[in-house]
C-alpha cells in the first residue's frame, strides 16, 4: 500500500498543500500566492502575508485533497513547515496542520523548509524517469532567504559548507527588480527580461571569495545602485541589458562555486534547489558545466523550485520512515537551522 502524506507549506507568501505518494509521486499540488498584494510595496509585508495565509489555507487544503482524489482517511501523516520563515505565516500553516492531524487522528511531522526544498529533487512528475539522486550529494539551496552549500553524505544528514554572508541570491534579484521598478518578486521578471538583453553589457562584480564556500551578493547590489545613479541622465544600457548582466553575475558565481566545491569533494551527485533554481540561465549554465565536468546534476522540475507543499510532503516521507513524529506542541521557529 502506498504511503500518502499531506504536505503543508506557509513560510512566506505562498499558501501551499499537496498529497505525495511514497515521497515521490505527486498526486496534487495547490499553490496560492499573496504575491500580488505585496507588489506596490516592492517586497513582502509580513502582516499582509500572514493574513492572506489565514484566508487561503482552508480552500488550499480542501483543493489538495480533491485534486488528489483522496479523503483524510487515506492519509498516513501530515507534514508541515515549522521554520525557517516569517513567524506569522508559519504559525498559520502549523495551526492548520495540527488541527487537521488532531481531528483526523493522523501523526504530525515537522519539516525544515530548506530540507523541503532539497527533497523537491526526489519528486517525479508523470513523464519523468530520472533515477533518484545519488549520495553523497553536494547541494546548493538558493532562495529568497538562503544560499546554503550543503554536503549530504546520507539521507537526512547535512553538513553546511558555506552560506551567504549578506544577501541571498533571490533577495539580490528582488532588490534589483525594485531598483529597476519591476515590482516583486524580481527573480521571474529578471529571468524573462534577461532573455532579450545582452549579458555582457555591464561587467558587474563577481564575489568568488576564494578559499571559502560562502557567498556574498551585497556588493553586486551596491554596484547596480552606483550604475543606476551614474547613468540616470544618459542610460546607455537598456533594462533587459541590465537584467541580463546582473543575472549573469549571480548565475556564474553560483555555478562556479558549486562546481569548484564539487571538484574538491567528488560527490556522486550535484543538486540544485530553491526558488532561484527555477532561473533559466542558472539551469542552463549548471547543465553545461555538469556536462563539461562529467558530473550528474539534479534539478527539480521548475514548478517545484519555488515554495510548494509537495516538497514538504516528500521530506515528510523521510521522517515518516524513521518514526520521527512531532507532538501537538510543535512550535514554529522563524530561524530554525537545517542542522
Ligand atoms: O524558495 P522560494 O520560493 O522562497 C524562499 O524560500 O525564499 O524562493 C523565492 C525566491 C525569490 O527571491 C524569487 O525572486 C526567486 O526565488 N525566483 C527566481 C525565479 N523564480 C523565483 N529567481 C530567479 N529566476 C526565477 N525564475
Ligand atoms: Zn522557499
Amino acid at each position: 500500500m502506498r504511503t500518502l502524506i499531506l504536505g503543508i507549506e506557509s513560510s512566506c507568501d505562498e499558501t501551499a498543500a499537496s498529497v505525495v505518494a511514497d515521497g515521490r509521486e505527486m498526486l496534487s499540488n495547490v499553490v496560492s500566492s499573496s504575491e500580488t498584494f505585496h507588489h506596490e510595496f516592492g517586497g513582502i509585508v509580513p502582516e499582509i502575508a500572514s493574513r492572506k495565509q489565514l484566508e487561503f489555507l482552508p480552500a488550499v487544503l480542501a483543493a489538495a485533497l480533491t485534486q488528489a482524489g483522496v479523503t483524510p482517511a487515506d492519509l498516513a501523516a501530515v507534514a508541515v513547515t515549522n521554520g525557517p520563515g516569517l513567524i506569522g505565516s508559519l504559525v498559520v500553516g502549523l495551526v492548520g496542520a495540527k488541527s487537521f492531524a488532531y481531528v483526523h487522528g493522523l501523526p504530525l511531522i515537522g519539516v525544515n523548509h530548506l530540507e523541503g526544498h532539497l527533497y523537491a529533487n526526489w519528486i517525479r512528475l508523470p513523464d519523468d524517469t530520472r533515477p533518484e539522486p545519488a549520495l553523497p550529494a553536494l547541494v546548493l539551496v538558493v532562495s529568497g532567504g538562503h544560499a546554503h552549500l550543503v554536503w549530504m553524505p546520507a539521507v537526512g544528514e547535512y553538513h553546511i559548507l558555506g552560506r551567504t554572508r549578506d544577501d541571498a541570491p533571490g533577495e539580490a534579484l528582488d532588490k534589483a527588480a525594485r531598483l529597476l521598478g519591476l515590482g516583486y518578486p524580481g527573480g521571474p521578471v529578471i529571468d524573462a527580461l534577461a532573455k532579450q538583453g545582452n549579458a555582457k553589457a555591464i561587467d558587474f562584480p563577481r564575489a568568488l571569495l576564494p578559499g571559502s564556500d560562502d557567498f556574498s551578493f551585497s556588493g553586486l547590489k551596491t554596484s547596480l545602485g552606483h550604475y543606476m545613479r551614474k547613468t540616470e541622465a544618459g542610460g546607455r544600457a537598456t533594462v533587459p541589458d541590465i537584467a541580463a548582466s546582473y543575472q549573469e553575475a549571480i548565475a556564474t558565481v553560483l555555478v562556479e562555486k558549486l562546481f569548484r566545491a564539487a571538484a574538491r569533494l567528488e560527490p556522486a551527485q550535484v543538486v540544485l534547489a530553491g526558488g532561484v533554481a527555477a532561473n533559466s540561465r542558472l539551469r542552463a549554465l549548471a547543465e553545461a558545466r555538469a556536462k563539461k565536468d562529467g558530473l550528474p546534476l539534479s534539478l527539480p522540475p521548475r514548478l517545484l523550485c519555488t515554495d510548494n507543499g509537495a516538497m514538504i510532503a516528500a521530506a515528510g516521507y523521510l521522517h515518516y520512515g524513521r518514526n520521527d513524529f512531532a507532538t501537538l506542541a510543535l512550535d514554529a521557529n522563524a530561524s530554525l537551522p537545517l542542522v
